[in-house]
């Protein structure tokens, strides 16, 4: 009997219209050329096709069979050849945890969108990329990072690789596409992708210029969270997650590679393009999500739930519940309570959260929170509904109200994120946040 391996092509030849492979963290088999995968051994004497085997590891060769995560690669030479003569150069804005830079008090924290590259400048990802905040420690393997990118040309023999964490891309305005060593992943705004720490990867242009948000994790992979109650289906169903089909880049042109490892970042020059694997079959590979997919479960009869409800994704911390970091978003959804403040209640919470909004309108915040912006609310600084949205909020008629053509996300995470340099003083930060409870008075009648 023959076995079914999904086809994959040259990157070059890749159409737009990709077909991928579904199924979180299931163990996949794709091959850019027929034959190239060996059949029922991992590492035979001669791979086929005079490829080289290689495995990458994500978890150690002991971790319980359930966590347990590596793919093969067959490439046209091993990584040896792609990962040799680093010399260390300037990281630019990056920056990773342990990062103390900025001597703002514990406070709320708001910035206008970052600005879009101009037409004068020509940068791409890795020019475009800064950190706003850091968190844990990346060495030790707790915490995140969160990033923001702007590029308006494509990674250009010019590639990456991150050896401090796994990153959540978040694009905000127009696709990016991620050439990575299993494949090739266009993601829009509205859409995730996750590439695990070890994966060489170049961002390339779809559409035109280039935003977006990236959580770095330095903890456990992200996985989707238990649904306890809820069952076997809603929220972010499994088979919704997309993986690459096989492609690769056989270019033997002058090529740069970065590497950022400790919070350092290192360049070398190769010979010939390392996104050359022709064939993999494994379960530690990059994957993308569609957010309009995620089945959001909710009140429907009064109160608001805790937004870990809408959790997309988790990284798990060694405190059981307590993640190291969620990804939670805000979906287009119906608010149907009865006799309930329907939008976030006023909060001081023991986690920190770092938000952003990819497009339309935040309902705790119609005004000053845009697309393209953040917030920060770091363990225990109180926030909760600006105004104008409390004022809307407790007085307005409850009906059936349909949020849509909305979608805001969370970085949340048991750590108090520390705001980079950058963030503090080349960012646009919002000090009139704290003005928007100005207007809450008393209300109080004894
Ligand atoms: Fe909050």
């Amino acid at each position: 009997m023959k076995e079914i391996i999904a086809l994959g092509g040259r990157l070059d030849q890749t159409k737009a219209d990709l077909n991928y492979l579904c199924g979180f963290e299931n163990t996949h088999s794709t091959q850019a050329v027929e034959g190239a995968i060996p059949i029922g051994r991992n590492s035979p004497q001669q791979p086929p096709l005079g490829l080289y085997a290689e495995q990458l590891s994500g978890t150690a060769f002991t971790a319980p069979r359930h966590l347990n995560k590596r793919t093969w690669f067959y490439r046209i030479l091993p990584s040896v050849k792609h990962g040799t003569g680093f010399v260390e150069v300037d990281k630019g804005n990056v920056r990773t945890a342990p990062a103390f830079e900025s001597n703002l008090p514990s406070m709320q924290l708001r910035w206008q969108p970052h600005a879009m590259p101009s037409n004068d400048e020509c940068i791409d990802f890795l020019d475009g990329l800064a950190t706003i905040t850091t968190c844990g420690n990346a060495d030790l393997q707790v915490g995140m990072a969160s990033h923001i990118f702007v590029a308006n040309k494509s990674m250009d023999r010019r590639y990456f690789l991150n050896s401090d964490g796994e990153m959540l891309f978040v694009p905000q305005e127009n696709a990016i596409r991620l050439d990575t060593e299993c494949g090739r992943l266009i993601v829009s705004p509205g859409e995730i992708a996750v590439i695990p720490k070890g994966i060489r990867f170049a961002v390339r242009l779809v559409d035109g210029p280039v935003r977006g948000y990236i959580c770095e994790n330095y903890g456990q992979a992200l996985t989707l969270p238990e649904r306890g109650p809820i069952g076997a289906n809603c929220l972010a169903n499994s088979r919704d997650f997309h993986y690459p089909v096989a492609a690769y880049e056989d270019i033997l042109e002058p090529c740069e590679l970065f590497l950022k490892s400790q919070g350092r970042m290192f360049r070398t020059e190769l010979a010939q393009s390392p996104l050359d694997v022709v064939a993999w079959h494994g379960n530690y590979a990059p994957y993308k999500y569609n957010l309009k997919r995620f089945a959001p479960v909710g009140a429907t009869l009064f109160d608001h739930p805790d937004p870990s409800i809408y959790t997309v994704l988790t990284s798990a911390s060694d405190t059981p519940g307590t993640a190291n970091v969620d990804f939670v978003i805000f979906p287009e959804r119906w608010l149907v309570m009865e006799d309930s403040f329907r939008p976030p209640w006023y909060h001081m919470n023991v986690m920190s959260e770092f938000m952003g909004l990819i497009y339309g309108v935040y309902d705790a915040k119609p005004g000053g929170f845009v697309p393209g912006g953040m917030s920060l609310h770091n363990p225990l600084v109180a926030h909760g509904p600006d105004n104008e949205a409390f004022s809307k909020a407790s007085t307005k008629t409850l009906e059936p109200e349909r949020l849509s053509g909305t979608m805001a996300f969370m970085f949340e995470t048991r750590f108090t994120q520390n705001p980079t340099r950058y963030a503090t003083e080349e960012c646009d930060v919002d000090y009139s946040y704290p003005d928007a409870w100005d207007g809450l008075t008393r209300k109080f009648k004894s």
